[in-house]
Order: C-alpha cells, then sequence, then structure tokens
C-alpha cells in the first residue's frame, strides 16, 4: 500500500516536469544566450547570478534594469538588489 502511493506521487511529478519542459521549449519569453544555463522556475540564468551586481551587469545595464538586452531583473523580481 505504502509502495503504490509513493509510486503515484512520483508518477505526477514526473508528468508534472515534463509538461513544464514542454511549455518552456514552446513558448520561450526571452532568447537568452546559450551560455544562460541556470534555469531557475523555467528562465534560463548565467552562472553566478547570485552576485548579479557583479555578473549580469555588462549587459542587463548597471541598475539591472534591462542594459541593452531589454531584459530586467526586476521585472520578475521586484527591486531585490
Ligand atoms: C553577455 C551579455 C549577458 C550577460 C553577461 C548576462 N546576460 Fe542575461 N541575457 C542576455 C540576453 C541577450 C538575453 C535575451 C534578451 C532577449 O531575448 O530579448 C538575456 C536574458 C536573460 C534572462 C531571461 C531568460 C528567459 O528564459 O526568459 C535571464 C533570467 C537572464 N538573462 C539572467 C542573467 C543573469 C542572472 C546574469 C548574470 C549572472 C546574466 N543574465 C548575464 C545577455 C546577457
Ligand atoms: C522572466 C523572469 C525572470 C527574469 C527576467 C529574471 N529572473 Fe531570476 N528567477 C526567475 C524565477 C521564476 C526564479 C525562481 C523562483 C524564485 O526564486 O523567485 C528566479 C530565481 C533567481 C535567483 C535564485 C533565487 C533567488 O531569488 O535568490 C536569482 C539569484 C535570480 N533569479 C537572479 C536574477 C537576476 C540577477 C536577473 C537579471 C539579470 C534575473 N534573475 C532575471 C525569473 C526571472
Amino acid at each position: 500500500m505504502k509502495t503504490h502511493k509513493s509510486l503515484i506521487v512520483i508518477v505526477i511529478l514526473v508528468i508534472g516536469t515534463l509538461l513544464v519542459g514542454c511549455e518552456n521549449t514552446n513558448d520561450p519569453k526571452y532568447n537568452p544566450p546559450a551560455d544562460h544555463t541556470v534555469s531557475q522556475g523555467g528562465y534560463m540564468h548565467k552562472s553566478g547570478l547570485n552576485q548579479p551586481l557583479t555578473n549580469c551587469v555588462s549587459c542587463h545595464g548597471n541598475d539591472l534594469r534591462g542594459g541593452n538586452t531589454g531584459v530586467s531583473c526586476f521585472e520578475c523580481h521586484g527591486t531585490k538588489w
């Protein structure tokens, strides 16, 4: 009985992951460069995302509001940094 229940949970999780995966490949919000390899909630971030004021300002702007990429960190995060 116990094994049966956890199997169902695993199946649901796998199906959920697959659905989210498809959504992302079919309808990406932006078209990030290939070096954006860290998926966060389905959105591709570049590595070093925890130090954005060092690693992301060169493209996303000194204030992280988009710069020459047009993608502001704050459109998804609020004013965090
Ligand atoms: C060399 C330039 C460059 C650097 C450095 C850079 N980005 Fe980006 N980023 C881009 C471009 C270009 C896009 C896509 C813009 C578009 O599609 O309109 C983008 C898009 C994104 C997106 C949206 C992705 C999606 O799937 O919707 C996120 C999130 C992001 N970048 C996070 C980061 C983070 C975090 C860093 C720093 C660790 C970073 N970027 C550093 C150029 C850069
Ligand atoms: C298109 C939406 C989107 C954009 C633009 C975006 N992010 Fe994110 N980011 C997310 C989502 C969704 C998560 C995962 C859920 C969460 O933790 O908020 C996330 C998670 C993160 C995390 C890890 C969790 C946390 O909150 O500390 C960091 C760090 C981060 N993003 C940094 C950035 C930086 C820096 C930029 C701009 C260069 C950026 N993000 C742009 C959607 C986005």
